[in-house]
């Protein structure tokens, strides 16, 4: 498989209240289409929309039509969700149409607006991706993966100063990114005696709630000028949406199987990879995902955090955008986002964080607590 993308940008990730969801699509479509130098609007056949809250913050439940009458477009839209990882997802349809043969260019787009809301009402919202006993028990999503966080402590040994080196690693890089929602480095200490939000994590192990968009051209077409990307594997899996049901804790099933399928189908594996865009929506799930993703071995990923291998300069280098913990998670955009990030590394595009040489890049996208997973490797 090689789907090109032909052009790929992202709007500033934060608490954008001056700015609609229509004003963040247009902002990103239009500069995914200036940065693609090759294609206009009207070649696009199809619209993906990734979004998760759209319907229970933000009233609006028609939402490809809803991007699709903005863009002046009669194609075929749809929205396409799967919680955290409806952006990933998005990117995984686009995919498979234009796999399919039956279109040429298809045009995804990533979006959320959270911060209009009061932090109960999205707390809620995004408790929609868990089971119903969770739900039922008031459990919310730092609440879950704290539960996670405990079990590999226990297991490997994992510490709060490991996950807190995952928090100062992200935010570093966060501060070369000027579309970063947090653009301030952090240090150990702040980290370590920021407020406990569900112990063992407190507020800088956590993603915040944030507002932004990302839009990605993908196409059968190979580009005439410039450096060609390509997506080489896509791969999607599916878990049960509560933890209680699964076995294991410290690893996420949904993750390990999208990404032996990306891996098979794209024919690269884990130690080829440069540069990955994981889901750290909590610091310690970049520990499980760079486990998940046989980056490191199990109850090794800490350690290699610590040592500073996965900062830039080391390899693979994960999350030079800052991840969702430094850049921001408006959860459907962020799948989207992953994408743009490896494309403008793979391109030598990334600015101060480029990964040098980067040739292979990889992107992971987690909904829940781990029901859905979504892996995209590419190729530059
Ligand atoms: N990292 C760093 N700083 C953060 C932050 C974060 N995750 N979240 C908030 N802040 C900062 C704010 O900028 C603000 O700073 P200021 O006082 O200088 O302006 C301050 O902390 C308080 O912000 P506030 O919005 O009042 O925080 P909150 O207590 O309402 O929310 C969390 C904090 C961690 C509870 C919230 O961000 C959260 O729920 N995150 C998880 C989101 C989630 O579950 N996503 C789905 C993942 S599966």
């Amino acid at each position: 498989m090689k789907i090109s993308v032909l052009g790929a940008a992202t709007t500033k990730f934060g608490e954008l209240w001056s700015r609609s969801p229509r004003d963040l699509v247009m902002e990103a479509v239009n500069e995914a289409l200036d940065d693609s130098k090759e294609i206009s609007l009207q070649d696009i056949e199809a619209v993906y929309v990734g979004n998760m809250l759209s319907g229970t913050l933000g009233g609006q439940d028609h939402l490809g039509a809803f991007f699709a009458e903005e863009l002046g477009l009669h194609v075929p839209a749809m929205k396409v969700e799967g919680a955290c990882a409806s952006g990933g997802l998005a990117i995984h349809a686009g995919v498979t149409a234009v796999s399919s043969g039956i279109y040429e260019n298809v045009l995804v787009v990533g979006i959320e607006k959270m911060t209009d809301f009061k932090p109960e009402e999205v707390a809620e919202a995004l408790m929609g991706a868990g089971s119903d006993p969770e739900r039922d028990a008031g459990a919310s999503f730092p609440s879950l993966y704290a539960l996670m966080a405990r079990v590999h402590m226990e297991k490997y040994g994992t510490t709060e100063e490991d996950m807190a080196a995952v928090a100062v690693k992200n935010h570093y890089h966060a501060s070369l990114n000027s579309h970063a929602q947090f653009t301030f480095p952090v240090t150990m200490e702040k980290v370590m005696e920021s407020p406990v939000v569900s112990s063992p994590l407190k507020l800088l192990d956590c993603s915040p709630i944030s507002d932004g968009a990302a839009a990605v051209i993908l196409s059968s077409k190979i580009k005439k000028t410039g450096r060609n990307i390509f997506i080489v594997g896509s791969a999607v899996a599916t878990d049960s949406l509560g933890l209680a049901e699964r076995d294991d804790l410290t690893t996420i099933y949904a993750a390990k199987e999208a990404a032996r399928k990306a891996y098979k189908m794209s024919g690269v594996g884990p130690n080829e990879i440069d540069v990955a865009e994981v889901h750290d929506c909590f610091t310690i799930a970049e520990i499980i995902a760079m486990e998940d993703l046989g980056f490191f071995g199990k109850g090794e990923a800490a350690r290699a955090v610590r040592l500073g291998q996965t900062r830039l300069g080391g390899r693979p280098v994960i999350n030079t955008s800052g991840g969702l913990k430094a850049c921001g998670h408006p959860v459907g955009a962020t799948g989207v986002k992953q994408v743009v990030e490896i494309y403008r590394q793979l391109k030598g595009i990334a600015g101060k964080k480029q990964v040098k040489g980067a040739k292979l890049g990889l992107t992971h996208n987690v909904g829940g607590s781990g029901a859905t997973a979504v892996v995209n490797i590419l190729k530059g």
